[in-house]
């Protein structure tokens, strides 16, 4: 068997998922997630690219020990620099330099011959290994560049000392045939590459993602650069779930396997979710909602009879059979602490007591309160870090014959309340507009999702939202077992995302007063 390294990208190529915008927080905390999945190395983002980008590498280089913290930079001087000094507490710290290699991006986005290219590629990467003995060298678009010229570059930035060479298909345009032979001809025709590790990243545009990842893996290549529900710009990076479950249940003839723990699978694809917003669809491979379900008779009878005959792998492998906790309404609040860490979740002060009164409030009107309720609890608390504006109180009239009416109050940071009441459509419609008429906001939600977390009509329902700002949208997420609490709850988790996100930008203004969002 052949080990392949899985080099995980969510917080970086992920968080370039067109409207995902994550916080430290919850970045920090997918990166935990990552470390109990085993990866071997978590891209954590771009450091350059903003102080937010710079901050969130700067905490999982600071919290994150096991898999390798790696961060981006263009092959430029200053950006390696910004990248070192985010990614430098690292217990193995990467620094990841890419630079273009096709015509294309080199005639007309960067405007450099291809011995100019070949030169700062050489420069990025000897200002990368002066820091760190680890360094990843990307040839952007190597897939659409001329193959004795990619093979050139290799080769020089080998001599120059890196130690990982990337083979990105940035725009998803190979296929698992040309794939195949690319890495076979860099594998026998680069200078060097037998010390070096031969790495893939491949784009979902065409939808061949993880059988272009699968060809690399058979032509010889170390490392899969993948994401977790397969999330990244435009149409998604190669999933991690997908690669990694196809090598374990094929292992018979692709002969290879990794360090993942498939326990972590399910849950790790639910938390990337929850908080980037991005719900995976139902028929998903692996992690989607049907993924194991059998609609017809002639399946159900068969699975009944014999679950080999209508399924490749066990569900529960990848860790999805829904946990009763054994936790209940008479638990206390160490109990709940030990159970949130066995989960994987570090929460305490006042996070921790939030959490555990919610619990409290579910074990008493639920009768079976599951792991997964707990972890849209657990992230609920999470996402509420940065609260300006705290729900106190809400009050909605609806029916039929009855105009949906909603009265809400919210307590701002500096104590002052504020209260508002309208009417809508409905009464989720009706509370966003008492809202908005609070903070003097027309709302520009661009996506509004309700979905129940267990079966059962007293389920906890999950809400995501998204609002679009000025230059990025903001996720807010809540959950609730009444769904226009949960509703509520994740439409001024958003709010507060933005807000902070504006005072940020604009310290010496009050959000309130700033309208150029609206
Ligand atoms: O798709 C791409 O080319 C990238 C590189 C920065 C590796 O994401
Ligand atoms: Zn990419």
């Amino acid at each position: 068997m052949n080990k392949v390294r899985i080099f995980d990208t969510t917080l970086r190529d992920g968080e370039q998922s067109p409207g995902v915008s994550l916080n430290v927080q919850e970045k920090l905390e997918i990166a935990r997630q990552l470390a109990r999945l085993n990866v071997d190395a978590i891209e954590a983002g771009f450091p350059i690219a903003s102080t937010g980008d710079a901050q969130a590498v700067q905490m999982v280089a600071e919290h994150i020990r096991g898999p390798a913290i790696c961060a981006l930079a263009r092959s430029r001087q200053k950006d390696i620099e910004v990248a070192w000094e985010a990614v430098r507490r690292a217990e193995r710290p990467v620094i990841h330099t890419f630079l273009a290699t096709s015509d294309i991006h080199l005639t007309h986005k960067l405007r450099l011959s291809r011995e100019q290219a070949l030169e700062q590629a050489v420069e990025g990467v000897k200002k990368a290994r002066g820091f760190t003995p680890e360094v990843e060298f990307s040839a952007e678009d190597a897939t659409r560049s001329d193959w004795e010229f990619l093979s050139k570059v290799y080769a020089a930035v080998i001599k120059a000392g890196a130690t990982v060479l990337n083979v990105p298909d940035t725009v998803g345009y190979t296929t698992p045939g040309e794939m195949d032979e690319l890495i076979r001809y860099l594998l026998e025709n680069t200078a060097g590459i037998e010390n070096v590790v031969l790495s893939v990243h491949c784009h979902n545009d065409l939808g061949l993602a993880v059988a272009n990842t699968l060809a690399a893996i058979g032509a010889g290549a170390g490392q899969v650069e993948c994401t977790i529900n397969g999330i990244g710009e435009r149409a998604g990076n190669a999933s991690l779930e997908e690669i990694v479950m196809t090598l374990y249940v094929r292992q018979d003839r692709l002969k290879a396997e990794t360090g993942i723990n498939f326990q972590e699978i399910y849950r790790s694809s639910r938390l990337v979710s929850q908080l980037s917003g991005m719900l995976v669809q139902a028929n998903k491979a692996v992690v989607g909602q049907n993924a194991f379900a059998h609609e017809s008779g002639i399946h159900q009878d068969g699975v009944l009879k014999e679950r080999l005959t209508y399924e490749i792998m066990d569900a529960r492998l990848i860790g999805r059979e829904e946990k009763v906790l054994v936790l209940g309404k008479h638990s206390g609040r160490h109990a709940f602490a030990r159970k949130l860490g066995e989960l994987g979740y570090h929460l305490s002060g006042e996070e921790l007591d939030k959490a555990f009164e919610r619990f409290k409030q579910l074990a008493d009107q639920k009768k079976e309160v599951t792991e997964a309720d707990i972890e849209a609890i657990v992230s609920d608390e999470l996402s509420r870090s940065e609260e300006l504006y705290r729900l106190d109180f809400v009050h909605v009239c609806c029916g039929n014959n009855i105009l949906p009416t909603a009265t809400v109050r919210l307590i701002r940071d500096n104590g002052e309340v504020l209260e508002g009441v309208a009417t809508g459509v409905g009464p989720v419609d009706a509370a966003y507009k008492a809202i908005g008429n609070i903070l003097g906001l027309s709302s520009d939600l661009v996506n509004y999702t309700l979905q129940s977390i267990t079966g059962g009509s007293e389920a906890l329902g999950e809400v995501i939202v998204r609002l679009a700002g000025d230059e990025h949208s903001f996720v807010g997420k809540g959950s609730s077992q009444d769904v226009v609490i949960a509703s509520v709850t994740a439409y001024l988790s958003a709010i507060n995302k933005m807000s902070s996100n504006q005072m940020r930008r604009n310290p010496q203004k009050d959000f309130q007063e700033k309208q150029s969002w609206e």
